[in-house]
């Protein structure tokens, strides 16, 4: 892997354990430096999109805690961490017992910041950057933390997250409840209260919650 943005990360974040996972340390946004409040226009200058990967979200916060509370969900089997961002969830799954873990991210800069958070933590699992959305994959468990915050991305994933869960496959979403999961049927596994950050979220505490299709065995 390339580490062309491995500066840029390190001179934009500090070392932080998540409120809900202090067993955690993860490069996260060091909000008084400029990249934060950089818009979009800047941050594409700098070759970047929104730095998701610089935040440990209420939904990934809340999948990590319920995977290092429950290891057995994870424990040697193969575990997808899917728009990993930080790779909070691959590294709760790889503590965690997973047999062969990997943590996928469109983001080549969410890559090289994974990379960097998995050796602080001492860990392995593997890093892609590949579009997975409708392939069939031979993941035992899909970990999915905080992506529904897009109507399209919702769109997407959903249909193939059932199929995924339909072929047998542990499906948990991590999510505060955000507008494109209400009225499917999902149903609540744990609730936990997530400290997130100010710039990104409309407020700074979010009820996260871990939730599973309806029809899951
Ligand atoms: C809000 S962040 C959540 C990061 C992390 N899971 C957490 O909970 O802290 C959402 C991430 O999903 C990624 N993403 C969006 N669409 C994706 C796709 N089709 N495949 C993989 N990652 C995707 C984004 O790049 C972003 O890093």
């Amino acid at each position: 892997m390339r580490e062309a943005f491995e500066p840029l990360i390190l001179e934009n974040t500090r070392p932080v354990a998540p409120s809900l996972v202090p067993e955690i340390t993860l490069y996260l946004a060091d909000e008084d430096r400029p990249l934060y409040r950089a818009g979009e226009d800047e941050l594409a200058q700098l070759g970047l999109g929104t730095p998701y990967w610089a935040f440990a979200w209420a939904g990934g916060q809340a999948l990590a805690r319920h995977i290092l509370d429950n290891p057995e969900t994870v424990a040697g089997r193969k575990v997808l961490d899917f728009g990993a961002g930080s790779g909070l969830v691959a590294i709760a799954a790889a503590k965690s017992g997973g047999f062969d873990v990997t943590a996928v991210d469109i983001d080549p800069v969410a890559a090289e910041a994974m990379a960097l958070n998995r050796a602080l933590n001492d860990v392995w699992f593997e890093i892609e950057t590949a579009d997975l959305v409708d392939t069939r994959g031979d993941w035992e468990v899909l970990l999915i933390g905080d992506v529904f915050y897009e109507k399209q991305t919702a769109e997407r994933l959903l249909p193939w997250l059932r199929d995924q869960q339909d072929a047998g496959r542990t499906v948990l979403i991590g999510d505060p409840g955000r507008f494109y999961l209400k009225g499917l049927g999902l149903e609540p596994v744990a609730q936990y209260t997530a400290g997130t950050t100010g710039i990104m979220e409309d407020s700074d505490l979010r009820n996260a919650r871990v939730w599973r299709f309806g029809n899951a065995p």
